[in-house]
Parts: C-alpha cells; structure tokens; sequence
C-alpha cells in the first residue's frame, strides 16, 4: 500500500492522488518532528489530525467551499482551510488547535498556538519552490515583457 493510500481522509474529502500524496508526506514530517520533541500523546495526535485533515477539501469545487465558508473576503484559493475547518467544527472536532491549524494553514496567522505552527512545512514547498523559480514567474506574468 501506497502512503497515500494509508492516509485515511472523511468521506466528504475531495483530495486527489497527488493530493493524497503531499498529505501523507507532510504528515509523516509532521509525526517525526512530534516524535523527535517527545510530544505527549495528546499533542502529537493533534499534530498529526491538522497535518492529515489540512488538505481534505483541496480539491473540492468552489461552490462547496463557499457552502463552508461563505465569507466573501476570503479568495478562492484560500478557501479549502476555512471550509474544512468549519465541517470538522460542524462534525463535533473541538480541538481549537486543530481547527486553527487547518483553517489558516495556507496563510499563517500572528496568533498561532504550536500545532497551527507547524503548517509552516505545508507552506515550505511552495515558497521555495516560488523562490527558486521567480525569476520566470515575472517572465510569465508579463508574457516576457520585462527583462532581467
Ligand atoms: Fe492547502
């Protein structure tokens, strides 16, 4: 069995292959670092749960993320977190660590508690990979209008 495979979802999750993917590695990052600082049990089960759950709509329309979060401030992109942190509300998830973690994951937030802290390594491949490749991202944006 695959690690995507093992990585077990709701059943409302609309997560691709590839999705499924990236969840079981940064959830197996996740669960090393919770390992490596001895976390009580409670903890890393809270660890693992916002690194596990952090994508489970990733892949969902936008109108069913809208059903979960329908403030309109919020830009598509960045819906899946609020709307998933608002189903596992709905659903009976009471951990206020989780449920932060989840629903800022994509863009962080000052008042982080540690477990929502550790969605940084969600967020670790895309700024380096947006660092690394930046150069040709403004070539892109402005159909090579701009020269270095
Ligand atoms: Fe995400």
């Amino acid at each position: 069995m695959s690690a995507a495979a093992s990585i077990e979802l709701p059943p409302w999750a609309a997560a691709s292959e590839k999705r499924r993917a990236h969840i079981a590695r940064v959830t197996a990052l996740i669960e090393a670092w919770a390992e490596a600082m001895a976390l009580a049990a409670d903890a890393r089960a809270a660890w693992r749960d916002a690194a596990r759950l952090h994508d489970a709509m990733r892949d969902a329309p936008v109108a069913e993320l809208r059903r979960w979060c329908p403030d309109p401030a919020v830009p598509d992109p960045l819906l899946h977190g609020p709307a998933v942190a608002a189903r596992l509300a709905s659903e009976g998830e009471r951990r206020a660590d989780v449920l932060e973690a989840i629903r800022w994951h994509t863009i962080g937030r000052a008042e982080w508690a540690r477990t929502a802290a550790t969605s940084v390594v969600f967020l670790l491949p895309i700024v380096i990979f947006t660092f690394l490749v930046r150069h040709h991202l403004l070539r892109g944006v402005t159909f090579g209008a701009v020269r270095r």
